[in-house]
């Protein structure tokens, strides 16, 4: 196998074919970000290879790690610093890793100090290429390491860069929030089932509503509060929801769960092993 210097017909190496590593292999692909023959995958799970090579013919699937002219650690964050010194070995050059909580220090101890290291932290739309990821370059990482990055995220979502002292706003922030964003479905589902909707139309409304928000917030570009204030006339019904939710301290709990999800990133992030 080459050793990643640029000669090497692998264009990207993936350790680890699990959920991240297959939802950006698949992103990969389905942007033509390149041939099928120059990824591989490195899985160390028996069925999970079959599975991979089966759902992606052309891919190379391995179960030793190769070289390639990058490579993307997508495994356990246990797993990470067992992985990296398996890369060390085979002289990787420039290395993104999707693990949560484990460092640029951690990465660059475990793969030596000429290794390009970018930090990523993505969240779990990635799966359906819809993820926002934020990216933070490591000593050595170039604007050009950091282009590849975002060209390999960038398949799977939207893309921020920040300096990793930011990664654990990142996690508490853009990481956990899907979880905040599906307790808000489940609360407002619930909502709808007791206001007297059967418990699909209440689903199907709260989906769209939450979608097209969404949308309306990212296609509009005007700021959430004109966009609230829009729906919210004197008076009205929004206006009488919203002043329940304010008076519940709705924004105050949202803020000190933000705030709670960086503090225990910051915690874990000491001890990624
Ligand atoms: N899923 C997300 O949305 C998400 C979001 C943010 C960050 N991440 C990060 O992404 C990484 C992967 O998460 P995931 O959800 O994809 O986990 P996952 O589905 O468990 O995938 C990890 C895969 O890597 C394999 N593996 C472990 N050690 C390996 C090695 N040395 N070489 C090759 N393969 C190895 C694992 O096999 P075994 O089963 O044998 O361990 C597993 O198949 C994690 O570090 C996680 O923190 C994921």
């Amino acid at each position: 196998m080459s050793k990643g210097d640029g000669s090497s017909p692998l264009r990207l190496v993936i350790l680890g074919g699990g959920r991240m590593g297959e939802a950006l292999l698949a992103g990969l692909l389905k942007a033509g970000w390149a041939n099928p023959a120059e990824i591989a995958v490195v899985e160390t799970v028996a069925g999970r290879r079959e599975q991979l090579a089966k759902q992606h013919p052309d891919v190379v699937v391995s179960a030793d790690p190769v070289a390639g002219d990058g490579t993307v650690v997508a495994v356990k964050p246990a797993d990470v610093p067992g992985a990296c010194a398996a890369l060390r070995d085979l002289g990787a050059a420039r290395v993104l890793s999707v693990a949560a909580g484990v460092t640029v220090a951690t990465l660059e101890a475990a793969l030596g100090p000429d290794v390009a290291v970018v930090r990523a932290m993505p969240n779990t739309p990635a799966l359906i290429g819809a993820g926002t990821t934020a990216i933070a370059p490591g000593t050595v990482a170039g604007s050009d390491d950091l282009d590849w990055a975002e060209g390999i995220l960038g398949a799977v979502g939207e893309v921020v860069r920040v300096h990793e002292g930011l990664l654990d706003a990142v996690t508490g922030l853009s990481g956990s929030g899907p979880a905040y964003v599906f307790l808000v479905a489940e609360a407002l589902i619930e909502a709808g089932v007791l206001a007297g909707l059967p418990r699909d139309v209440s689903t199907r409304l709260v989906t769209g509503t939450l979608l097209g928000s969404a949308r309306l917030l990212a296609e509009t570009g005007e700021p959430a509060e004109a966009l609230r204030a829009g729906v919210t006339s004197p008076g009205g019904t929004t206006a009488a929801g919203v002043r329940v939710l304010e008076q519940r301290a709705v924004r105050a709990a949202f803020i000190d769960a933000v705030a709670a999800a960086t503090e225990r990133s910051r915690e874990l992030g000491f001890t990624p092993n």
